[in-house]
């Protein structure tokens, strides 16, 4: 009889404040900047995935939120597998007696808690999930910088998501991306008062991808060049600084400037990309408003790939940024109907790796 051998582990999902856009090598997806983010906690959003592998296994399989994925195509998808293999090949090497398990087939169980694909970085958590798990289950010993230049060739956002707390992406200057990895700025408990608030604009698929988008933005906006070679680079370091400053202020001026410069490289972009909508930019607009009356920077937005705004402020400023936010979008058209703010999501995540 052939056993099945499983591992299961779930992954958090991260929010960038200083945003991955654009990649200089698209096998390798390899970034054209640095990038900067925090994780959520787990409690709220987050994939749980199951790995199996077993001898009786004929095919690869991958089930996404109860549906079947076709994944023969997924080149990205496979260098994971294909990569992870390979490492687990070095430790059927070092012990003879460990199973051959490069040589089974893998089936993988995913699950999301929160919309798939809507702007939500549901890529990010699904492959950081999965490439833990296949390492649990390969009992890998690398660690988790290690294992993020995997998850990195299955989606950029995903290897930052193999840690909690403050985490950056460097983008490495080496052709073959072995320095391309995540790194953790500093855990979670050195800044314990951070808070983030999602507003669900919309939980519809969004229409340009991350990865179709950020090429149209590589190859057409001649604002890019600009923005990776003028304004990332110094403030990826202030922006470091800011956090382990616990500089909120400064942190949230930044975070709100890389989110504006974003979406300002989208709009440059041919033809033009638009992720956010009447009700993101009343976030926007609402969260300046907080900011002006508290005499000081209380709330940052940030904005993915799509309308859902993200809103980082310190628990004791709770009152004063959730309550005035929530009472100027409920004044927008469509915003009862549509869309509710969740429940504050403490960046409380603890790191299991
Ligand atoms: C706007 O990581 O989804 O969320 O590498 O092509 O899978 P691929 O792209 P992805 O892009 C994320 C873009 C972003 C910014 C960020 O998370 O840094």
């Amino acid at each position: 009889m052939n056993k099945i051998y499983s591992a299961s582990t779930t992954a958090p999902v991260n929010i960038a404040t200083l945003k991955y856009w654009g990649k200089r090598d698209t096998t390798l997806n390899l970034p054209t900047n640095s990038s900067i983010s925090v994780t959520l906690s787990q409690d709220d959003l987050r994939t749980l995935t199951t790995a199996s592998c077993s001898k009786s296994f004929t095919e690869d399989t991958l089930w996404l939120n109860g549906s079947k994925e076709d994944i023969t195509g997924s080149k990205r998808l496979l260098a994971c597998f294909r990569e992870l293999r390979e490492l687990r090949r070095g430790v059927e090497a070092a012990d003879s007696a460990a199973l051959p398990m490069s040589e089974f087939k893998l089936h993988l169980v995913s699950e999301n808690n929160f919309p798939t694909a809507a702007g939500l970085a549901s890529s990010a958590a699904g492959l950081a999930a999965l490439v833990r798990a296949i390492a649990d289950l390969y009992e890998l010993p690398q660690d988790a910088t290690e294992l993020s230049k995997i998850a990195r060739q299955g989606s950029g956002s995903a290897c930052r998501s193999l840690f909690g707390g403050y985490v950056a992406w460097e983008m490495g200057s080496s052709p073959d991306g072995s320095d391309s990895k995540a790194v953790q700025i500093a855990p979670v408990e050195h800044w314990p008062e951070m808070r983030a608030c999602i507003l669900v604009v919309s939980a519809d698929k969004k229409d340009t991808s991350s990865t179709a988008g950020m090429q149209v933005t590589v190859n057409t906006s001649p604002l890019f060049a600009h923005r990776i070679n003028n304004v990332v680079p110094q403030r990826f370091e202030l922006m470091k600084k800011s956090i382990l400053d616990r500089d909120f202020a400064q942190f949230a001026q930044l975070t709100m400037q890389d989110s504006n410069s974003f979406h300002a490289v989208c709009l440059d972009s041919t033809p033009p990309i638009f992720y956010m909508n009447d009700i993101s930019r009343a976030a926007i607009r609402a969260v300046d408003e907080i900011n002006r009356l508290a005499g000081q920077t209380v709330a940052a937005y940030t904005f993915d790939a799509g309308p859902n705004a993200v809103i980082y402020y310190l628990k004791e400023n709770a009152q004063v940024v959730l309550g005035p936010l929530k009472a100027a979008l409920k004044s927008q058209d469509g915003w009862a109907s549509a869309s509710a703010i969740k429940p504050e999501v403490p960046t409380s995540f603890e790191s299991r790796w």
